[in-house]
């Protein structure tokens, strides 16, 4: 490591607390810069970064509108209690409804991602007076006390001593799903959850909600077969069970859609939103059908900083930037190249099992008999060494994630997919 990075890595480890995923790694890259789609580490190495700070720089990191925006109202006002209504708070609320899917025209906010799957979950039990919730295997839903409960991976919950509050039914994955024998993984699983719905002997409890990222992310790029998503809503529709989608990581813009839903045209009943939406500030949301956003009370929801005029603005700025460059449109042309050259360069390599992605959302599924983390990890630190940065994830950790920012110049990926398949 270099010296200057080695300096703010021990002044941070001295006094922080060891829960942080700043311990993980040996030598995390120390941040100190960000523009575009690069980052800068303590010592001045830039770094094309492939993964978007975790897929959060959809519109690039420190793009100039949104900074603009940033500045303008902090001069004005940053914050602003969620009691009181501003105008910067209606500008989001409108601009949010603008890019959602019809059946939802109603706004609640949040700050984190696992803030808005809590409230939607909350919401889904008001509006249906059930308390059961069901999601999948690989869900993602973020790390609070009440989400971490709907998370696929045990071992989120097990520094907490907090148990599971689901009933789970495995994410049809159409290349790793052993149980599904050799049939369609989308259609088996859609009929075992249609026994747990509908058998009056299944022993799950009538659920509120079906909770389900419709591209799964840290569960590593895993795109359910066609008619999965349809094969939900007709289920939910049957059992008077609400759908709710998690667009937090496959939404805005990232799939080459702007919900990853509308690949299948499908809507939910109620939707989170976070990661991009805020432009780079911590910025999060539910929006949902009227009927279901209208059964609280006033007061129900509130946290000091749900409704900062900053974020507020950044969000603003970041839907702008994201419709008027069309960076949806990006996402989809640049995303089907990168595919090809991914597929083309890897066919045939050991190494890869599986090649996948919609949009700029790609998984390289390591390990082609059995999920290969210690390669993923290899691979990611190769990548890191020649100055590109990729994620990580999968059930096994075995799933190299590439979601880089739409704004990402043609030749500058394609340079760094030449570099990925050379490394692997
Ligand atoms: C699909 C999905 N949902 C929810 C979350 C949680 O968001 P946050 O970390 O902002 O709480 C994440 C974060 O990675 C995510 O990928």
């Amino acid at each position: 490591m270099n010296p200057a990075s080695q300096r703010v890595l021990e002044r941070i480890r001295a006094v922080e607390g060891t829960g942080m995923r700043t311990f993980w790694e040996p030598e995390p890259l120390v941040w100190s810069r960000t523009e575009g789609c690069h980052v800068w580490d303590a010592d001045g190495r830039a770094y094309l970064d492939l993964y978007a700070g975790y897929a959060v720089a959809n519109v690039g990191y420190c793009h100039p509108r949104v900074t603009e925006a940033i500045r303008e109202q902090a001069g004005v006002m940053t914050h602003c209690p969620s009691a009181a209504p501003s105008e910067m708070r209606a500008e989001l609320y409108e601009r949010l409804l603008d890019i959602v899917p019809p059946p939802l025209d109603r706004v609640l906010l949040a700050i984190t991602g696992a803030m808005a799957n809590e409230t939607a979950v909350q919401l889904a039990r008001a509006a249906t007076g059930r308390s059961n919730v069901i999601t999948f295997s690989g869900t993602y839903p973020g790390r609070t006390v009440g989400a971490v409960r709907y998370a696929g991976k045990h071992a989120y919950r097990e520094p907490f001593g907090i148990a599971a509050d689901a009933y789970f039914v495995p994410f049809p994955d159409p290349y790793r799903s052993p149980w599904a024998r050799e049939g369609d993984p989308g259609k088996v699983a859609l009929a075992l959850l249609e026994s747990a719905l509908t058998d009056p002997a299944s022993g799950v409890e009538p659920p509120a909600c079906v909770l389900l990222e419709p591209i799964q992310g840290n569960g590593g790029v895993v795109i359910p077969p066609v008619g999965f998503l349809r094969g939900l809503r007709e289920l939910c529709d049957r059992t008077g069970t609400l759908l709710v989608f998690d667009e937090i990581q496959c939404g805005f813009g990232r799939s080459g859609r702007m919900w990853a839903a509308e690949h299948e045209d499908v809507a939910p009943d109620l939707m989170t939103v976070g990661k991009g939406i805020g432009g780079g500030l911590p910025l999060a949301a539910v929006l949902g059908r009227s009927e279901l956003m209208t059964t609280w009370e006033p007061d129900a929801v509130s946290s000091t900083f749900l409704a900062n005029a900053l974020t507020a603005a950044a969000g603003c700025a970041a839907i702008d930037v994201l419709r008027e460059e069309e960076l949806v449109e990006r996402s989809e042309r640049l995303g089907a190249t990168a595919r090809e050259r991914l597929q083309g360069g890897l066919a045939g390599s050991p190494a890869v099992g599986d090649v996948r992605g919609r949009g700029l959302f790609l998984g390289l599924d390591l390990g082609a008999e059995e999920p290969d983390p210690d390669l993923a990890v290899q691979a990611q630190r190769e990548l890191r060494d020649r100055g590109v940065l990729v994620g990580r994830g999968g059930r096994y950790g075995n799933v190299l994630i590439l979601a880089p920012p739409l704004v990402i110049e043609e030749e500058v990926l394609a340079g760094a997919l030449d570099a990925i398949v050379e490394v692997l």
